[in-house]
């Protein structure tokens, strides 16, 4: 028997633009509190930000659902804020509530000096990770894209509409520039460092691209990314991209084209007839099941996971949420959901 094949991990050949039956599966935020022993687990750090700088707690979360599922990839327990956290903006999470940081107006007061002691823990973390998983479960790094950590550092916290990001980049594009240039330097070295520590893929999450208009789009989302994945390629060509700009609509298309990324996650609003036609300019498309039915479970969920798998199932495809998973999901609804997956994907 030939080894080497199936030594790749499914989600890599799916994101090389393989049809890959049964499709690869994963969920964004698949460990954390929906999961019981997470929330024992988490006890036994003081904060949020010790416990991913711990790479044994951080191993250990990310091996979770890996035990009590047949996922597929697993995705290093960490968070988008350790970069503005090693970029010394001060960071920290109020509990029940979410992050809060020390707001900047002024992007030349960030600092490289201590980025990759400050972020070795998670590169130890992704090392320790590669070494207890099997080959063909693929280990998935990360960071947030510029423009999403962006809205974070100039409010000091998360929003929903992004208006002091917006209103800073309208009034200040320059100063705003600077910040993104500095951003997609700390993105491309983070995730560099990740896949040297043995990531077989990475995901850039632009959470907050659903908060630009059309100019926006390009100048803060597209071309940081686009720098992003051609600084990643240069040091590892080998190393699927995926991006998700999260409420991008009918900008997918050119999210895709403009930043050449190998696969792109949707959000749960994107149509079936939207994702087959970017899977046929040759994209992996990876998603998008509402993460409010995964909660809510029942035939629903079954018909809508049903829908998505006949869709996109002839394709390069990767089964995922169109969004995390919520806290309040039950365990057991995630259970059903690989199983249809798996059903409905067969070869
Ligand atoms: O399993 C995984 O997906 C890996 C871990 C992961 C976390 N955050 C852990 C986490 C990943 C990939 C992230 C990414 C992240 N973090 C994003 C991008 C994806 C998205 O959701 O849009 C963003 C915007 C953040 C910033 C962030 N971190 C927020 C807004 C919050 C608070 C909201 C919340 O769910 O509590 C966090 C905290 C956080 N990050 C938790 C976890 C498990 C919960 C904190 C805890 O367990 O104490």
């Amino acid at each position: 028997m030939d080894a080497e094949p199936s030594a790749t991990p499914s989600l890599v050949r799916a994101l090389r633009g393989e049809t890959v039956r049964p499709a690869p599966v994963w969920f964004m935020r698949q460990a954390g509190r929906y999961l019981p022993e997470y929330r024992e687990l988490r006890k036994t750090a003081s904060s949020f930000l010790k416990f991913c700088y711990s790479p044994e707690l951080a191993v250990e979360a990310t091996l979770q659902p890996m035990r009590r599922y047949a996922f597929d990839a697993s995705i290093i327990f960490s968070d988008i804020l350790v970069l503005p956290d090693a970029l010394g903006q001060e960071v920290w999470f109020v509990q029940g509530e979410g992050p809060r940081l020390e707001p900047i107006t002024d992007p030349s007061a960030l600092r490289f000096d201590d980025f990759e002691t400050h972020l070795a823990p998670v590169y130890e973390a992704l090392r320790g990770l590669r070494a207890a998983l099997p080959a063909e479960k693929a280990v998935l790094g990360f960071c947030g894209a510029p423009w999403t950590l962006a809205t974070y550092m100039i409010a000091g916290r998360g929003g929903l509409d992004q208006w002091p990001a917006r209103t800073f980049a309208a009034r200040d594009p320059d100063t705003f520039g600077a910040l993104i240039d500095i951003l997609v330097d700390a993105a491309t070295r983070h995730l560099i460092a990740q896949i040297e520590a043995g990531a077989d893929a990475v995901q850039i999450f632009d959470s907050w691209a659903s908060a630009l208009d059309e100019t926006g789009f390009r100048r803060w989302s597209i071309e940081p990314i686009a720098r992003i994945v051609a600084g990643v390629r240069a040091a590892a060509p080998d190393v699927p991209i995926i991006g998700f700009p999260r409420g991008a609509g009918t900008g997918y298309g050119d999210f895709v084209d403009g930043t050449g990324v190998d696969g792109v996650s949707l959000d749960w609003t994107v149509t079936m007839e939207a994702a087959k036609q970017l899977q046929k300019s040759g994209v992996c498309v990876q998603g998008n099941l509402d993460p409010a039915r995964l909660a809510a479970g029942g035939p629903g969920l079954d018909a809508a996971v049903a829908h998505i798998c006949e869709a996109l199932r002839d394709g390069p495809f990767v089964f995922n949420l169109g969004h995390g998973i919520s806290l309040e999901t039950p365990p057991e609804n995630v259970t059903r959901v690989i199983e249809i997956v798996k059903e409905r994907t067969a070869p």
